[in-house]
């Protein structure tokens, strides 16, 4: 899928848009804010709002919105709808002429959307002002804007409304926060970096990037200016040829933060969706897996597949998915902006609006385990996630362990815990091998994960975690609760915009003495068959080998071709009778040769029980 969808987006693109390879990942080398005065030293005040809100709602909408993943009877399967222009090689003439009689507006209600994403808990929006396509939902005033040859005009409004305002207008109504996203490509104009590589040039007329700049600089002006309080500027994206400058980055980082002095700026003037040159990086559909320390982030992610509305994108994550999604973002310490693709009658799709009324109720319950709080002092737990506030660790379960309790390892005394559906219930807490163990009853996931509170003195001191053994009797140690041997190239690698639903993986094992633990907690004596689950590659081979209760295991890795990970079985241990007495067991995973560029990724080492 993966292959595919890279290979439709290079070709499609013609090539002009280096943003799908590693470039995307890759550090920029330019300055923070480009090294304008009055963005790094106002920083933490501009972004005391966004820590405390956790939750946005990410809107978009233009005219790929009525095109909805099909042009003239022909269906896109491409995710990300809102590049259909460029999938299906459509020059801006056709596509404004067939779009915008299907732009209808007959079901736009943009105060419901308000109330909608208020319901849903979110307390901020961010709206596709212009998208890769030129369209403005603004009333621009730029010459090229009001009257061009190429569509005529840029702007999408009907005559005498303001779609912007209208919106950004409703959302401030019900007291969010409200910012612009702002497309830096644009397939129309004559004078962007993309200028005729869907359009004819039959006058061989030369893009002239400086006005494309001044275009650029004067309608950013025109959104900082003409609506109110902009609290956020989306601008989006650079690649490795066009950045910073290329975009006239300085000039514009100069008078926007006279302008709007609390204004908040991605990272996407820049190259890579984490680089630092912004106030927050912007991973797209994935979660780093080890959130970005040192810098503010901001996961956006979507419903189905798509973030423009696409008709046949039926692909719908499920309810307990898209709440393991923010819950886990919010707790490595990013913000979550969910993304909505209105259709081109400015409805919402069904199932988007089912999802966030289904949010909503359950952050009408959990909110206070989400505003404002930091991320989890633990680096995995096997049941879920936790967030937490000065004194408060706040414990969202979303599988109930198979004991009915959570062996929290810290070393607190606990003053009081409760779910916070029932804060006047007071759990019974019992303290075992100098570990608190607080009882989880039966819940349904359905409804959203469980929040319990946990009343803490001091900060939370961690012990090392134990990876349990779960319902079923098997013992899963994955990558996210591996420590893994410091001063090595070990890492973890997780999921990535284009790869969204891999797993997280140790990687980068290119020195045999490269090492990962884990520290188990067994339950049941006998034997256990241990299966690896890891990422065939083509130069990935060499040899690893386990080690548990005094056994060990050995695995060759062959070189082999592969996109997906699969399982290998190493072996059977055998559990002695005193393990089951150990308050924990240490098992080792060990590159004992390498023999291709690395080792394979390993995502699990699991020990089944076996049968006897
Ligand atoms: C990318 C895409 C775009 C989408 C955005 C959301 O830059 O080109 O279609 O709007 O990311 O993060």
């Amino acid at each position: 899928m993966t292959t595919n969808f890279l290979r439709w987006k290079c070709a499609a693109a013609l090539g002009m848009l280096l943003w799908m390879t590693d470039a995307s990942f890759s550090q920029s080398k330019s300055q923070p804010y480009e090294g304008v005065p009055g963005w790094a030293e106002t920083q933490d005040k501009r972004m005391e709002w966004f820590k405390e809100a956790r939750f946005g709602l990410f809107i978009h909408w233009g005219l790929y919105s009525a095109a909805g993943g099909s042009f003239e009877g022909k269906k896109y399967p491409q995710h990300y709808a809102e590049w259909i222009q460029t999938w299906g090689k459509i020059p801006s003439a056709q596509y404004a002429a067939v779009l915008k009689p299907k732009f209808t507006l007959r079901s736009f209600e943009p105060k419901s959307w308000a109330r909608l994403a208020k319901k849903a808990g979110m307390k901020y929006m961010v709206l596709t002002s212009r998208h890769h396509e030129g369209f403005s939902l603004f009333n621009s005033q730029q010459p090229y804007a009001l009257k061009n040859e190429v569509t005529g005009s840029a702007n999408l409004s009907p005559k005498g409304r303001d779609l912007y305002q209208e919106i950004m207008d409703a959302f401030r109504q019900e007291g969010m926060k409200v910012g612009a996203y702002y497309s830096l490509l644009d397939w129309q104009h004559p004078d962007s970096y993309e200028a005729f590589q869907l359009n004819p040039n039959p006058d061989n007329h030369k893009p002239d990037h400086d006005r494309y700049k001044e275009y650029l600089y004067g309608q950013i002006k025109e959104l900082a200016q003409n609506y109110g309080t902009l609290d956020m500027l989306w601008p989006d994206f650079s690649n490795k040829q066009h950045e910073g400058e290329s975009w006239g980055t300085k000039h514009i980082l100069t008078d926007l933060i006279k302008w709007q002095p609390n204004i908040i700026i991605n990272n996407r003037f820049w190259n890579g969706l984490e680089n630092k040159n912004g106030d927050i990086g912007t991973p797209e559909k994935y979660i780093p897996p080890t959130g970005l320390p040192g810098m503010y982030w901001e996961v956006s992610h979507t419903m189905n597949e798509s973030y423009g509305y696409s008709a046949h994108d039926q692909n719908w994550k499920s309810f307990p998915k898209i709440m393991q999604l923010f819950v886990e973002t919010v707790s490595k310490g990013g913000n979550f902006l969910l993304n909505v693709g209105p259709d081109g009658d400015g409805a919402i799709p069904a199932p988007a609006v089912q999802i966030m009324e289904r949010i909503g109720d359950w952050m009408q319950v959990n909110k206070e385990a989400i505003y404002g709080t930091t991320a989890s002092p633990f680096q995995a737990l096997d049941w879920g996630y936790c967030t937490q506030k000065a004194g408060k660790l706040y414990l969202h379960i979303f599988d109930r362990p198979a004991s009915g309790a959570i062996d929290l390892p810290i070393k607190n005394k606990v003053m009081a815990a409760y779910a916070l559906a029932e804060p006047g219930s007071k759990l019974k807490v019992e303290i075992k091998e100098g570990r608190p163990v607080i009882p989880v009853d039966v819940f349904t996931i359905e409804k959203g994960p469980k929040v319990i509170v946990v009343e803490i003195q001091g900060k939370a001191l961690v012990e090392e975690s134990l990876t349990q053994t779960q319902a079923d009797g098997r013992i899963v140690m994955n990558a996210n609760n591996a420590k893994l041997q410091e001063g090595k190239g070990l890492k973890i690698i997780g999921a990535h915009t284009h790869d969204p639903n891999r797993p997280n993986a140790i990687g980068q094992w290119k020195d045999s003495r490269d090492r990962v633990y884990w520290d188990i907690k067994i339950q049941k004596p006998g034997k256990y068959k241990v299966l690896v689950n890891y990422l065939p590659h083509a130069k990935h081979q060499g040899k690893i080998m386990l080690s548990l209760f005094d056994q060990q295991l050995t695995h060759a890795f062959a070189a082999e071709n592969g996109s997906t990970f699969k399982e290998v079985e190493l072996g059977v241990v055998d559990a002695p009778q005193r393990a089951i007495g150990e308050p924990s067991i240490r098992v080792s995973l060990q590159a004992t040769a390498i023999e291709g560029e690395a080792l394979p990724e390993i995502a699990t080492v699991t020990l089944i029980p076996v049968q006897e």
